[in-house]
């Protein structure tokens, strides 16, 4: 069987589609590249001395690993001279990153969360980098700093978001608003080589993906649920449930992309200044394009997460995503 390249299916999309244009292809090409130079740098593990912390904290109050940063370096790096962006953000920086004067400034707004996951590092359990693409908003010549409010816009509004998976693979998951699109890292050749073509969601599910320990915290919505699930055969639900949390996005996603099934870092009453875990930007926003793309839903319990109107760069969100079946009628709960 021939399978295509990142590459020729970019070029597929540029051409045929007219998806991407001509600066979104090198773009994502780019990225590819970075995430191959990420994926080395986690497959290295112990033998090099990246593992454990950095010994500083990131703009949310998050220990820093050695491989956050390392891994934040590599994106800004492959992506500040092609004269494709107009400015990055990141989970671990503060404020966007500006290109340097010496390099072109393109139209693209690229965010990213370099490393997902990063508690399973130092246990050699899979991670990844999640990242989404919007268009700047006119600069009009201006030789401003792009800034936060540029960023600041719906998910409906993404052009491309994807992620890359360290598992035992390397895997890049892709959408460009066509479907979603599984490549497979060949580590002889240095290609990515598609090897899902529209990946498919299944609407119902029997495997659900949520942090049991913050049970006391969750709201009525979200207990009725999963006592619903945990109820089984002999409960309302009528059948048996099965649960798994890796406690990477990146990886629980890439299982309901594969095979169905629901996740939630759902709204908790834990902090009552943090209405989730999980940052809009850089990790609902990109995951809820590809799980729509792919036939599923994502919701924050209220509402489309594509339609939440971003006020911060840095602001979370609580994520319902997976089986449209289960998302909905989860959803349906927070409605009565
Ligand atoms: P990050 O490593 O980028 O901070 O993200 C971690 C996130 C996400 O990947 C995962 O689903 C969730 O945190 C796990 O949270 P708990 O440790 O609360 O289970
Ligand atoms: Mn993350
Ligand atoms: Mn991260």
């Amino acid at each position: 069987m021939s399978r295509i390249t990142l590459s020729q299916f970019l070029i597929q999309q540029q051409r045929d589609g007219e998806r991407i244009c001509a600066e979104l292809r090198f773009l994502v090409e780019v990225v590819a590249r970075a995430v191959k130079a990420i994926g080395n740098a986690v497959g290295k593990g112990g033998l090099t001395n990246s593992l454990g912390e950095a010994g500083g904290e990131n703009v949310q109050g998050e220990v820093q690993k050695k491989l956050d940063v390392i891994a934040n370096e590599i994106l800004l790096e492959a992506n500040e001279w092609g004269g494709h962006l107009a400015a990055m953000a990141s989970e671990e920086m503060d404020l966007p990153h500006q290109i340097p004067n010496r390099y072109p400034k393109g139209e693209f707004l690229l965010l990213f969360d370099p490393l997902d996951g990063s508690s399973n590092i130092d246990v050699n359990i899979s991670v990844g980098t999640i990242f989404s693409v919007l268009r700047c908003p006119e600069l009009n010549g201006s030789v401003e700093p792009v800034d936060e409010k540029a960023f600041l816009q719906p998910g409906t509004q993404q052009l491309v978001a994807g992620y890359a998976v360290y598992g035992a693979a390397t895997q890049l998951v892709l959408t460009v608003g066509n479907g979603v699109h599984a490549f497979t890292l060949d580590r002889e050749t240095g290609s990515f080589v598609m090897t899902t073509e529209n990946m498919r969601v299944p609407e119902d599910t029997k495997e659900y993906a949520i942090n049991a320990s913050n049970a006391r915290w969750w709201e009525a919505p979200v207990k009725r649920y999963i006592d619903e699930l945990l109820a089984g055969k002999s409960g309302p639900r009528g059948k048996d449930f099965n649960m798994r949390w890796v406690g990477s996005m990146v990886a629980d996603v890439h299982r309901i992309l594969t095979r169905g099934g629901i996740f939630m870092y759902p709204k908790d009453t834990k902090d009552p200044t943090k209405p989730g875990k999980l940052r809009l930007m850089y990790e609902a926003n990109p995951m809820a394009m590809l799980i729509e793309q792919a036939g599923g839903a994502a919701t924050t319990g209220y509402q489309r997460i594509l339609d939440v109107q971003p006020e911060k760069l840095h602001q979370r969100v609580p994520v319902i995503l997976g089986s449209k079946n289960e998302v909905e009628r989860v959803t349906g709960y927070h409605a009565v």
